[in-house]
C-alpha cells in the first residue's frame, strides 16, 4: 500500500526512523520488499534523477506498482530523491509520488528558500509532501562534489527562518553524514548536539538524514578479495547511531551506497567462484536474497522493524480506509 509520506512520518515521529532505500531495477526493488515484509517494517522507496534516466521512469513506476500487488501487506512511500526544480514538478504532476525532496542546497540561503517554495506550493495543491536542504553534506551525490573541508553543518537559526520561509515539510540537514562509498576518514561522528539545537529551533518537523550507509569495512575486504579495487578506511554512520538520532527528530535514514556494496560483493564473489557462468538469473538470485538479509537488518538498527501492522493500522485510519 502506497501510503503519503506524512502519514508514515507521524507514526515515527520521536520513535524510530524510517529506512530510505534507493532503488534502480527489479531486483533491488524485490530485495526490498522482501527485506522489509521479513523485519515487518514501514519504508520509504526512493528514486533519483539517475535512476529515472537508468532504463525509463515509467519502467521504475511499473515495477512498483507490481511489487505492491506482489506484497499487498506492505506499507510504503514512494519518494524522489534529490530533485531539481524541474524533475520535482514532474514528479508532483505524475500523481505517483508520495512526496519529493528539492535539493536546492547548493543555491544561497534566499534562492533555496524561493525554490522550495514554488515546489512545496504545487506539491501541497496535490497533497504531496516536500523535503528540502539546508547544509552541505560531504562526498558526491548526482554531479556535484562537496570536499571534507568545506562540509557546513545546518544552522538551527537559518533552519527555522528557512522552513518558515519554504513550506517544506521536513528538512535534510547536514549533521555529520556524507554521501558515497568514500566517506569521512578519522574519528567523524553524527553531530547529536545539533540535531537537538536544529530539532529544538523546528520543534514537530522530522528531520532527513542523508549520507547515512555505514560502509561496512568486511563488506569492502570481500569485494577487494574478489578483485575489486576499492579504497579502505572510510568511514560511514555507525548503524548504533540510527536509533538514538531517530528519538531527537531524525525520522527519514537514507541508504543507498550500503546495497551498492552488497550487489557489488555478491556479484564479484559470484563470478569469481563461477568463471565459467554466463546466466544472470543464478546471480540475482543471491543478490535479492542478501540484499532482502541487508535491508532486514537496517530495519532492526531503525527500530523500524516490528512496527508494520501498527503502521498500517494508523495509515488505515488517517486515511479513512
Ligand atoms: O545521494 C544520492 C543517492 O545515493 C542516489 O545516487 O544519483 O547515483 O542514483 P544516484
Ligand atoms: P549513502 O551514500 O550514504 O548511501 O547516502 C544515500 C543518500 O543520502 C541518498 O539520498
Ligand atoms: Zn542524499
Amino acid at each position: 500500500m502506497i501510503v503519503p509520506a506524512k502519514v508514515l512520518f507521524e507514526h515515527a515521529y520521536g520513535n524510530y526512523a524510517l529506512g530510505a532505500y534507493n532503488i534502480n531495477n527489479a531486483e533491488q526493488t524485490m530485495g526490498l520488499f522482501r527485506g522489509c515484509i521479513a523485519s515487518s517494517a514501514p519504508f520509504i522507496i526512493q528514486i533519483s534523477k539517475g535512476a529515472r534516466k537508468y532504463t525509463d521512469k515509467r519502467m521504475l513506476e511499473g515495477i512498483i506498482r507490481s511489487a505492491e500487488e506482489i506484497f499487498p501487506d506492505a506499507v510504503f512511500a514512494v519518494h524522489l530523491d534529490h530533485g531539481d526544480e524541474e524533475t520535482a514538478h514532474d514528479c508532483i504532476e505524475s500523481g505517483f509520488y508520495s512526496s519529493v525532496m528539492i535539493d536546492a542546497s547548493h543555491e544561497p540561503f534566499k534562492e533555496n528558500a524561493a525554490i522550495t517554495r514554488r515546489v512545496a506550493d504545487h506539491a501541497h495543491s496535490k497533497g504531496i509532501s516536500v523535503e528540502a536542504e539546508l547544509g552541505q553534506l560531504g562526498g558526491v551525490e548526482e554531479d556535484i562534489k562537496v570536499d571534507e573541508k568545506n562540509v557546513c553543518l545546518t544552522d538551527p537559526n537559518e533552519a527555522k527562518e528557512f522552513i518558515a520561509a519554504s513550506g517544506a515539510d521536513s528538512l535534510a540537514c547536514a549533521i555529520g553524514t556524507s554521501h558515497g562509498a568514500y566517506k569521512f576518514s578519522g574519528g567523524q561522528g553524527l553531530h547529536f548536539d545539533r540535531i537537538t539545537a536544529i530539532q529544538a529551533a523546528i520543534p514537530g518537523v522530522p528531520l532527513v538524514m542523508h549520507g547515512s550507509s555505514s560502509v561496512p569495512q568486511d563488506e569492502v575486504a570481500r569485494i577487494n578479495a574478489a578483485g575489486g579495487q576499492l579504497k579502505e578506511g572510510a568511514k560511514g554512520v555507525d548503524p548504533e547511531q540510527y536509533l538514538p538520532a531517530a528519538k531527537l527528530g531524525v525520522c527519514k535514514v537514507n541508504i543507498d551506497t550500503d546495497g551498492r556494496l552488497v550487489w557489488t560483493r555478491v556479484h564479484r564473489e559470484f563470478f569469481k567462484d563461477k568463471p565459467a557462468e554466463f546466466d544472470f538469473r543464478p546471480v540475482g538470485k543471491v543478490f535479492m536474497d542478501e540484499y532482502a538479509l541487508f535491508i532486514a537488518s537496517r530495519n532492526k538498527y531503525l527500530g523500524s522493524a516490528g512496527t508494520l501492522d501498527a503502521v498500517r493500522a494508523h495509515a488505515k485510519k488517517v486515511l479513512g480506509l
